[in-house]
């Protein structure tokens, strides 16, 4: 599957999403998530990291700009990475920190305002839009690698219409 596209018209529906994305993902995958402010992209990521088994508070790393988890998927241990990058100043900002280095195929990068960091991220597998609509939210996941063709075949939701 390379699109799919739903509402989710409370934050409940957001939240299905990511438990059901969560149980989707591998290591390695770089996930874009777009949208305006309180559009819904670290709900998403939350539920995602809460469905992994994350246990605690999942905050938006405005100022860190990067938060590192570790959960496990099928008994194995896997950093997932949480951007922010509303707030980065400048590429060098994201090269100086070493974010470059979190791209790799053991770990799973999530990343909210990636225009901000258009000329130093990698390409995402996949990309997903939030948009508000009426009183929820529209979203668009499309996978661009094969690895998020992948992802999305694994991807079992039904959202409740
Ligand atoms: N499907 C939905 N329907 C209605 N409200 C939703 C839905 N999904 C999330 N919300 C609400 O929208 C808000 C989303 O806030 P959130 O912090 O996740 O936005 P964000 O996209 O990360 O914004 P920012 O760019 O500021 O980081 C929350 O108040 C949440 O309850
Ligand atoms: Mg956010």
């Amino acid at each position: 599957m390379q699109n799919f596209t739903a509402h989710l018209h409370e934050e409940a529906g957001t939240l299905a999403l990511g438990a059901s994305l969560a149980h989707a993902l591998q290591p390695g995958l770089t996930i874009y998530l777009h949208g305006d402010l309180g559009a819904g992209k670290t709900a998403l990521t939350r539920a995602m990291l809460h469905a992994l088994g994350h246990v605690g508070h999942v905050k938006s790393p405005t100022y860190t700009l990067a938060e590192p988890y570790t959960v496990h998927i099928g008994g194995v241990a896997v950093n997932v990475i949480h951007f922010d990058l509303y707030r980065m100043g400048s590429a060098e900002e994201f090269l100086d920190a070493g974010f470059r280095e979190y791209f790799n195929q053991q770990t799973i990068c999530i990343i909210e305002w990636p225009e901000k960091a258009e000329t130093v991220l990698p390409p995402p597998d996949i990309s997903i839009s939030l948009t508000v609509a009426g009183e929820g939210r529209d979203v668009e996941l499309q996978a661009l690698s094969d690895q998020g063709v992948e992802c999305l075949n694994r991807l079992k939701f039904a959202p409740n219409l």
